[in-house]
């Protein structure tokens, strides 16, 4: 099951999210600590971003958050864009379709608010990670970035518009705490 997030689930989240990333051996310092709950709770606060989580029985096993997309160049929204700022599946649950099932619930909330693209940026090394999105539809962008950790990250992008017609199966989220 996926539901919007609520403040009572931040903690939680954050333990998953520092599960997660230690399993991929990575520490980034804006989930670590207090930084992490604070972004977490700022999440909830915030109506233009969304946070879904997905559910096993009463438990918070997975998370996908994300806002408008920002350009920090021109310092102003993207027309249309959408940035997906996180996905993390607790590691005793990988490998069993939670993650696509979050990133596909996303991509419909995203579209349902009338956002045409989403963007992401991932590891290159995220051999998981980038196989998931590369099935279901996202393409590199070409576009490069380092992480907070020195890790080299590339840019990936789906289109919404073309979803439309996609036969994929949808994952209908229960509305909550947003
Ligand atoms: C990436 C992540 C969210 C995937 O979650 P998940 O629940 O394991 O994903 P799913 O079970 O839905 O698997 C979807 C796809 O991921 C890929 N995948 C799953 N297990 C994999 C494995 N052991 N090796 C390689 N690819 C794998 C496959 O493409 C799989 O599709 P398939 O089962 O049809 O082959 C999860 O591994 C995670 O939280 N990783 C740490 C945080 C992270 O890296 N997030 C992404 C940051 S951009």
């Amino acid at each position: 099951m996926l539901r919007h997030r609520t403040s009572s689930d931040v903690e939680t989240v954050a333990l998953l999210v520092l599960k997660a990333l230690g399993a991929e051996d990575r520490t980034l310092p804006e989930y670590a600590g207090e930084v992490g709950r604070n972004a977490g709770a700022r999440r909830v606060d915030d109506e233009s971003a969304w946070v879904l989580v997905r559910l096993e029985g009463p438990y918070v096993i997975g998370v996908c958050h994300g806002a408008p997309e920002w350009d920090f160049e021109r310092r102003e929204p993207v027309p249309g864009g959408a940035h997906l700022t996180g996905l993390f599946v607790d590691p005793g649950h990988w490998g069993h379709g939670h993650g696509r099932a979050l990133l596909r619930a996303a991509a419909e909330h995203v579209q349902t608010r009338g956002f045409q693209t989403v963007r992401l940026w991932v590891a290159v090394d995220n051999t998981r990670a980038i196989r998931l999105y590369r099935a279901e539809g996202w393409q590199a962008t070409g576009r490069h970035a380092t992480a907070s950790d020195g890790k080299d990250l590339a840019e990936y992008e789906t289109e919404l518009a073309s979803r439309q017609s996609s036969s994929q199966k949808a994952y209908p989220v229960l509305w909550g705490g947003l």
